[in-house]
C-alpha cells in the first residue's frame, strides 16, 4: 500500500504524464459499448486531475486524442469530440476551484471548431491559475510534433532570424508544443500496453516509465500513488554512476 503521507515524505515527479488507456476494453469486459468505456474514463480525468493538483505535482499532460485515433470510425471520433465538449464544460468549475490552468498540446487549430473554442475558452479563464497545469494532449502526435518543429526552425534559417549552428537543445525545446514546460519525470500508461503510440518522443528522453494492467476507467488514487510511489524508489542517474549521485 503507498499512502499520499508515504508519497509525501519524498521528492514528487514535477511532470507526470499520462497515456491513458484502455476504455474500450474496460466497456468490452462490461458488456457495454466503447463509448460508455469513454463516459467512465472522464471520471478519472476528474479524480486524477484533482489528486495530482492537491499532492503539488506541477505539470500534468493527459494523452487525450491522437493524431493516430482520426483513424477510429466515425462515430467513435464524434463521441470522443462530444465527450471533450461536455467536460471542458463541466469540469472548468473543478479547474478554479483547485487552481489550474489549463494548457492545450497537439495540432488543436485542426479540431472541430466546437471543441476549438472551448478549448480556448477554457485555457482562456484559467490563464492565471497557478497550482498546477493540465496539459491536455489532444490531436497531438509526437511525430507531427517533430515535423512542425523542424518546419518552423527552418523558416527562421530562411529568413536569417537564426543561423543554423546556434540550433541547441534549447531552440527545439522553444518550437515544440511543451515549449516552457519540464521534461517529464514519470510516464504512466494504463491497460496493460507497453509501448509509447507516439507520445512526447523528445520529452520523455530521461523519463520514468511506469505500466499497470489497471484500465483507466478504474484508475485511482492509490492507483496515482502506487506509480508515485514506484517512481521514488528509482535511481534517476542520468548517465552517472550511482557513486556519483552520493
Ligand atoms: C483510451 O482508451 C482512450 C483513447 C485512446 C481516446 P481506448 O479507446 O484506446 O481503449 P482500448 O485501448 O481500445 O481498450
Ligand atoms: C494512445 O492510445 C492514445 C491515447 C491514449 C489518446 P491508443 O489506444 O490510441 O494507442 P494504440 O493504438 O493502442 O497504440
Ligand atoms: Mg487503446
Amino acid at each position: 500500500m503507498s499512502s499520499k503521507d508515504d508519497i509525501l515524505n519524498h521528492p514528487l515527479p514535477k511532470h507526470i504524464a499520462i497515456i491513458m488507456d484502455g476504455n474500450g476494453r474496460w466497456a468490452k469486459s462490461k458488456g457495454k459499448i466503447r463509448a460508455f468505456g469513454h463516459e467512465n474514463g472522464t471520471k478519472s480525468v476528474r479524480t486524477t486531475v484533482e489528486s495530482c493538483a492537491q499532492l503539488g505535482i506541477e505539470q500534468l499532460t493527459l494523452y487525450a486524442f491522437s493524431t493516430e485515433n482520426w483513424k477510429r470510425p466515425k462515430l467513435e471520433v464524434k463521441t470522443l469530440m462530444r465527450l471533450l465538449i461536455s467536460s471542458l464544460k463541466k469540469e472548468i468549475k473543478t479547474l478554479q476551484e483547485n487552481n489550474i490552468r489549463l494548457n492545450a498540446i497537439g495540432d488543436i487549430k485542426t479540431l472541430p471548431t466546437k471543441v476549438y473554442n472551448e478549448l480556448i475558452h477554457v485555457a482562456d479563464a484559467t490563464k492565471s491559475n497557478t497550482k498546477m497545469t493540465l496539459n491536455l494532449a489532444l490531436n497531438y502526435g509526437s511525430r507531427d510534433e517533430l515535423t512542425q518543429m523542424v518546419q518552423k526552425i527552418g523558416e527562421k534559417i530562411k529568413n536569417n532570424i537564426i543561423s543554423s549552428e546556434k540550433i541547441d537543445e534549447s531552440v527545439i525545446n522553444q518550437h515544440l508544443y511543451t515549449r516552457n514546460l519540464p521534461d517529464v519525470d514519470l510516464l504512466i500508461r494504463t491497460s496493460g500496453e507497453q509501448r509509447l503510440s507516439n507520445f512526447l518522443l523528445w520529452q520523455i528522453a530521461y523519463a520514468e516509465l511506469y505500466f499497470t494492467e489497471v484500465f483507466w476507467p478504474d484508475f485511482s488514487d492509490e492507483d496515482l500513488y502506487k506509480a508515485i510511489a514506484s517512481y521514488q524508489k528509482r535511481e534517476r542517474r542520468f548517465g552517472k554512476t550511482s557513486e556519483q549521485l552520493n
